[in-house]
């Protein structure tokens, strides 16, 4: 008679709670499939007395999450309590030092300390699984480090912030300013109080740093990336993008260039007909470019608590099974590092809205400085109505270009000339193209 692994759950939250219910939900299918039973023998969190709507009777209540980490009781600890310090970080490594494979969904721990933890569960020879760090119940983990482990990658992108893509959708659906928007996510509870870290991109950052290790082997390192948000982004873009076949997304991207590997996340403008453009509300996508076949699209629930639960539950079920790879595909030493990809020398179109001056020239003068830069361009719409939301100025007409590949230095160049040159009002909104 096998065994049953023994699971310590730190933090009773959202997650916490959530998991606990389906082990208790799923026992027999997780025996049949896993050969052996899983308990939860112990817990902690930070109030006891707190009614959580799970059954916590024949568990063992810890209050300090370290000894939790450390019980003789346990092969498992299951962190859920969030965030990069401590009690999170100490607890993890306590975990492994003595010996215990260790489940996480804490992007925040892993895009800061992940290539030290992964080396530490390795010399441990335990598992350290964090299915549940990046796109919720999505398996892309799993995907990227097992299912795609014979292929080459060449861009993996995705919206990784459901809060982001809600605020997009209901700007483009509805027509409502950026404010407003956000306003209704905080209602409906989709956006913190301080809801900076997820609309100013570092949310999506830190998912696309692991991401990013795990199908280009590079060290997890959330300041390689540039990080751009959604604030600037005004309906008046979300109706010119639709017009000319786009939409806008708030997209991770990392891709292999001849200059290395680029990681970056802004809002980027994607074909209608694409896969990722059809994601809509707080739902999450991932595309996955490898050489020789089509892409391949990961559509699904990016958080709540019984998405995060089932892809904690199937780390932990890896670990039930004997099942161990290292944390990203490879031995932490072979992991490379990645220096911050210079936006600047970013290849790609470009969409460009601006306001131009309304005299004899403007047109001719625009063109000039974008040839001079070499920047061919693949649609010029001149509106003779302005959006209700861009800042008209009397004597002004919106004018949005397209433009073929160029560079960023190229089209910021051209810009500050136009700019110079006194023939538009106002700052130009710039959004980068995403081929697909
Ligand atoms: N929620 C999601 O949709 C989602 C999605 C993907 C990933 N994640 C990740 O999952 C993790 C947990 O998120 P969550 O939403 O479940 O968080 P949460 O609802 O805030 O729950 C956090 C839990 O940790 C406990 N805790 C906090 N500080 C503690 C301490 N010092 N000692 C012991 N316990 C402590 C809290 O105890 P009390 O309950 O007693 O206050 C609570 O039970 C985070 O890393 C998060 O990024 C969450």
């Amino acid at each position: 008679m096998v065994q049953p692994l023994k699971v310590g759950v730190a933090g009773l939250g959202t997650v916490g709670a959530a998991l606990v219910a389906q082990i208790a939900r799923q026992q027999e299918a997780l025996v049949a499939r896993c050969g052996r039973a899983i308990e939860v023998v112990a817990v902690t969190a930070r109030v006891r007395g707190k009614e959580r709507g799970i059954d916590l009777k024949k568990m063992k209540w810890f209050a300090d999450p370290l000894a939790l980490a450390r019980a003789p009781e346990i092969d498992v600890f299951v962190e859920l309590i969030g965030g990069a310090g401590d009690p999170a970080k100490a607890a993890v490594e306590a975990a492994l030092a003595s010996g215990k494979s260790v489940v996480t969904a804490n992007k925040a721990l892993l895009a800061k300390h992940g290539v030290a933890l992964a080396a530490l569960a390795e010399k441990q020879h335990v598992a350290l699984n964090f299915e549940a760090a990046v796109g919720g119940a999505i398996p892309i983990v799993k995907t990227l480090r097992e299912g795609l482990a014979g292929n080459s990658f060449q861009r993996i992108y995705g919206i990784l912030n459901g809060t982001c893509n809600y605020i997009l959708t209901r700007m483009e659906q509805e027509g409502l300013p950026f404010a407003e928007c956000l306003k209704q996510a905080q209602q409906l509870g989709y956006a913190e109080a301080d809801p900076s870290f997820d609309i100013e991109g570092h949310d999506t950052a830190q998912k696309l740093a692991i991401l990013a290790s795990l199908a280009f082997g590079t060290k997890v390192d959330q300041n390689a990336i540039y990080v751009e948000g959604i604030s600037s982004i005004q309906p008046a873009d979300l109706a010119a993008a639709d017009e000319l076949g786009y939409r806008v997304k708030l997209l991770g991207v990392a891709v292999k260039t001849d200059k290395g590997i680029e990681q970056r996340v802004h809002p980027t403008m994607v074909r209608k007909d694409s896969a990722i453009a059809q994601v809509m509300g707080v739902t999450n996508a991932v595309t996955v470019d490898v050489e020789g076949i089509n892409p391949l699209t990961l559509i699904g629930p990016g958080a709540g608590g019984a998405a995060t639960a089932s892809a904690v539950l199937s780390d932990i079920g890896d670990i039930a099974r004997g099942v161990r790879t290292a944390p990203f595909g490879r031995p932490s030493g072979r992991l490379t590092s990645v220096r911050k990809a210079p936006m600047q020398r970013h290849e790609g179109g470009y969409y460009i809205r601006l306001l131009a001056r309304d005299k004899p020239g403007t047109a001719a003068t625009i063109a000039k400085r974008l040839a001079q830069q070499d920047i061919s361009l693949e649609s010029i719409v001149q509106r003779h109505q302005a959006h209700a939301d861009t800042d008209t100025k009397p004597g002004s007409v919106p004018v949005i270009l397209i433009t073929y590949a160029t560079t960023e230095d190229a089209v910021r160049k051209a810009l500050a000339a136009v700019g110079r040159d006194r023939v538009i009002s106002g700052t130009p909104q710039v959004i980068r193209i995403e081929k697909n």
